[in-house]
């Protein structure tokens, strides 16, 4: 909005994402009455999860409809803010109908190909850290296992930068499903025969076992529980709705073997699960985030100006640049080579080799 007014460029605020604009809810944008809209956290404009290109048989002639409804809304030029969803929506109406489109990308769970991250990520991983940093507390005073579900979806950015961040002592996430004996049972003895007396496990909402181990180590879920799970408007299955932290807690707390290891180092075997959720999208955004926020509106305007239109801005590095929408829609995961993986690793292993008696 900051450029748009230096530039003589009115604004209009479309209300409820997709839903908004296919209902034409929309308020006037006046910098003079947002001018500290970027140290608040959540969004003045609603959401939703709308999907306009849901079940149509033409994309093109879906597209072709949405692009006419910008003579609707008198608007020359829409900037889309939101993640792979709402930006995929974006790039249908550019590719499909040249539609003025640039796109802004924004979801606590950074799991955006197009850039290194998203705003709002950052501010939700310190939530999540500080969770489990108090966390720890009740867990020492109580000698608890506890297992903290944390958003994400089905990528694993916000669980492994917050855990690693509180120096969680167990991190799963969904690139990497867990194998419940080694990666989780066999730890908490290490743990314990080493000396500790709690644990704190980060779990991704959207963690899921091997199929293997899924089989062999699960008393409480099968295959089909997975299998049947809702979807949302996007075909994303509702991993948070597995409920993964006290699938975790039910099954551990089905193994004698381990009670008696913990019993066997006079340690308490009690298990308690608690679910971040909402939490992690509460509260005013952190410093990077508001400046990340502010950084991608202003580039997102010039685009505009500039008439640059199917594409994204983007963070890489601590550059701004620009990506076609097309390339930077897509999700993406960690992988294999990220250092976050190895140093999650060596933080588990480490911990417990080194008190080793
Ligand atoms: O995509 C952001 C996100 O917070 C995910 O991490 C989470 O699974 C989902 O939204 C929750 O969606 P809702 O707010 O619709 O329950």
């Amino acid at each position: 909005m900051l450029k748009a007014y230096d530039s003589g460029v009115e604004c209009l605020g479309i209300l409820k994402g997709w839903k908004g604009f296919l209902e034409n809810l929309t308020i006037p944008l006046n910098i003079a009455e947002h001018d500290d809209l970027h140290t608040v956290g959540g969004t003045i404009l609603y959401t939703s999860r709308t999907n306009p290109f849901k079940g149509v048989s033409s994309k093109e002639e879906k597209a072709k409809e949405l692009t006419k409804k910008f003579n609707d809304l008198e608007i020359d030029a829409l900037i889309a803010i939101g993640g792979d969803d709402t930006l995929g929506v974006a790039d249908t109406m550019y590719k499909h109908a040249n539609a003025k489109v640039v796109g802004v990308p924004k979801t606590i769970d950074n799991d955006l190909k197009g850039t290194h991250y998203t705003f709002g990520f950052w501010s939700s991983t310190q939530l999540a850290s500080n969770a489990m940093d108090n966390l720890t507390t009740t867990a020492r005073s109580h000698q608890r296992v506890f297992v903290v579900e944390i958003m994400g979806r089905d990528a694993g950015f916000l669980t492994m930068y917050s855990g690693i961040s509180a120096g969680a002592d167990i991190i799963l996430i969904p690139e990497t499903p867990f194998d419940f004996e080694k990666d989780i049972v066999d730890i908490l003895k290490k743990r314990v025969n080493a000396g500790y007396k709690y644990h704190i496990i980060a779990t991704s909402e959207g963690a899921y076992p091997k199929l293997e181990s899924l089989n062999r180590d699960f008393k409480t879920i099968s295959k089909e529980t997975i299998d049947k799970l809702p979807k949302d408007t996007f075909g994303n299955p509702l991993l948070a709705k597995l409920g993964m932290s006290q699938i975790i807690i039910d099954e551990l707390n089905l193994r004698d073997d381990l009670k008696e290891e913990f019993q066997k180092n006079g340690v308490e075997f009690e298990c308690r699960s608690v679910v971040l959720g909402h939490t992690m999208r509460a509260g005013t955004p952190n410093s990077f985030d508001r400046i990340l926020g502010l950084r991608f509106g202003l580039a997102a305007m010039k685009l505009i100006l500039e008439g640059k239109f199917g594409n994204m801005v983007s963070l890489q590095g601590n550059k701004i640049k620009t990506v076609p929408l097309s390339e930077g829609v897509g999700k993406k995961y960690l992988t294999a080579d990220n250092d976050k993986m190895e140093l999650r690793d060596l933080l588990v292993k480490i911990r417990y080799l080194s008190k080793q008696k």
